[in-house]
């Protein structure tokens, strides 16, 4: 599976050139990706969409800039949950996905790179909702609400909920297949304590999948 990873990320890495704004994802998909920037010999500018992401790119030596810093966003890399048709896409299991979203959607062309696993025709992966954490009993009751089944993510190695690189929860929202994406974005944005959630629609330019034979694209 890593080697199918980094098989989309090393595709995905062609389309940058020298001086870029590269949007760096998150995930371990995407941080084969941002090794995978810093092994070609060009000048590029790193915008983060997480603390992870920040680490590797300086780790690296790649520059790194925030979002103020920059004009415009060349192209993002990112990794995702689950890729379904008509471009739905399920991403936040890195709980990364608001940052993601931001630089992902300033980018003029979004690359999402996947290992063939990920790939499905009707997305059914929990949508993780990004909660303040004083808003989350009543968001995990809205959800209820809207025939989701809500769990309050909780951390591996720390006793309690994992926090965001923004100081918030996470509740990770299954509502099996998701047949009707764009009711359900709306829903979900339209609730008082919810950041952001995993729901990434239309917005990508490339899907670049790493399979056992190679890479295949799809442009959808
Ligand atoms: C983080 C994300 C990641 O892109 C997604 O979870 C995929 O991660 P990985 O490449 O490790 O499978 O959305 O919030």
């Amino acid at each position: 599976m890593e080697q199918l990873k980094q098989r989309a990320a090393k595709k995905a890495v062609e389309s940058v050139t020298d001086g870029d704004v590269v949007g760096l994802g998150s995930g371990s998909t995407a941080a084969f990706a941002i090794r995978e920037l810093a092994e070609r010999a060009i000048e590029i500018k790193g915008v983060p969409t997480s603390f992870q992401a920040r680490k590797i790119a300086i780790d690296e030596g790649i520059s790194v800039v925030d979002l103020d810093q920059v004009e415009a966003i060349d192209i993002a890399i990112d990794g995702a949950d689950q890729v379904g048709d008509n471009n739905i896409i399920v991403k936040g299991g890195g709980a990364a996905h608001t940052r993601e979203k931001i630089v992902d959607s300033a980018a003029e062309r979004l690359e999402i790179i996947v290992d063939e696993s990920k790939m499905v025709s009707t997305p059914d992966y929990p949508v993780p909702v990004e909660v303040l954490p004083s808003a989350r009993s009543v968001v995990y009751e809205r959800i209820r609400q809207l025939g989701g089944t809500p769990s309050l993510r909780i951390a591996d190695e720390k006793s309690g909920p994992v926090i965001t690189d923004n100081g918030n929860m996470i509740l990770d929202c299954a509502f099996g297949e998701i047949q009707q994406p764009r009711k359900l974005a709306k829903k979900l944005s339209a609730l008082p304590g919810v950041l952001e959630h995993g729901l990434f629609i239309e917005m990508a330019d490339q899907i670049i999948i790493g399979t056992e034979n190679g890479v295949e694209t799809r442009a959808p």
